[in-house]
């Protein structure tokens, strides 16, 4: 498989395993590009720049294909060192990274004279575009199926990787909802020319995480996901639980409900908790609608090997149609 994506990451298949906060660590990452996909750390995983150094060192030693760092960028009272994360990616030889969150105007010069390629991650057409004028690389576009933010427009990937597609000049990668051969296909003929995943890269072996969580994403349907903070207008999907539903029905009380009354049930280091422990009732657990695409816990290489001959015979199924 060749595609700009492909030669922008160094990759055999344009694969990509989504920036995760407490999943994206060298197990997974190196697990994926391993099996020919492009895997990527989470920086804000590492509780400090210098841990992220040693977290990217980690990774080297266990793969010598490309890998990538994200940096979620996101609005907070007390934000992290965004800057001195960034400084370690830059001199750590990585060549990839993946921003998200806020628009990484500030960091795209920096990066570009060190040589490093940004892939926006975003949630609509407009913000890509405006990503592009910045001088991003590539988009990766997340549709509202999404795990984590899906933004509130509430735009479906269907809509937003062909719009996308059609209207962008740099590389459209498609995310949110992916998970077998069928969507990729799906998303290769929209235009995309790469996919990212996130929810389904959870469910793997070498996924950093408890086996009780991977069991919990097999078993969910796709109607096992939340939308949470929709009336705070910072949506995120979850999955559905004891934590989840309870977020839900605290923001649909009569009078409405503020950060506040929630704030006990949604820290990020319950969401660790669960994932950790496997306690999926501890604290959120992020997952897209995705979940009803996964029946089973693969290793990376299995399921990249599986996804890429699914969307091969999808695609010729598909092509025979024109006869
Ligand atoms: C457990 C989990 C944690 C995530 N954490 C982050 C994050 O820290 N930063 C980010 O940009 N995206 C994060 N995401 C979103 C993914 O990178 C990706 O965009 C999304 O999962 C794609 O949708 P999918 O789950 O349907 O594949 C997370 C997703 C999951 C499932």
């Amino acid at each position: 498989m060749k595609t700009r994506v492909t030669e922008l990451l160094g990759t055999k298949y344009p694969i990509i395993q989504g920036g995760m906060m407490w999943v994206g660590r060298a197990e997974l990452a190196s697990a994926v590009s391993n099996a020919g996909g492009f895997g990527v750390l989470t920086a804000l995983t590492q509780p400090t720049p210098e841990a992220l150094d040693i977290e990217i060192k980690r990774c080297r030693a266990m793969t010598d294909m490309p890998f990538g760092v994200n940096l979620t960028i996101l609005p907070s009272i007390s934000p992290p060192p965004y800057e001195t994360y960034l400084d370690v990616v830059l001199d750590s030889g990585v060549k990839i990274l993946e921003t998200a969150g806020n628009s990484p105007k500030e960091f795209i010069a920096k990066a570009k004279s060190r040589g490093v390629k940004i892939v926006h991650k975003c949630t609509a057409v407009r913000h890509a575009l405006s990503a592009e004028r910045s001088g991003v690389d590539a988009i990766s576009i997340d549709g509202f199926e999404c795990a984590g933010h899906p933004g509130e427009d509430g735009i479906g990937g269907f809509i937003l990787f062909g719009l996308a597609a059609k209207k962008l000049r740099i590389p459209v990668i498609a995310s949110g909802g992916i998970g077998d051969g069928r969507t990729m296909a799906a998303a290769f003929a929209l235009g995309a020319e790469g996919i990212n995943l996130g929810t389904r890269f959870c469910a793997v072996k070498e996924s950093p995480i408890h086996d009780n969580v991977k069991q919990a994403l097999v078993k969910a349907t796709e109607r096992d996901t939340n939308l949470i903070f929709r009336t705070l207008r910072n949506t995120a999907r979850v999955l559905k639980s004891k934590v989840s539903e309870e977020v839900v029905a605290t923001e649909l009380r009569p009078g409405g409900c503020e950060f506040k009354d929630v704030q006990h049930l949604v820290s990020g280091q319950k969401g660790r908790v669960a994932l950790e422990t496997g306690d999926v009732d501890a604290g959120l657990i992020w997952a897209g609608q995705v979940v009803g695409l996964i029946d089973d816990v693969p290793t990376c290489a299995e399921l990249i090997e599986r996804i890429v001959a699914e969307c091969r015979e999808r695609l010729a199924i598909a092509s025979a149609f024109l006869g």
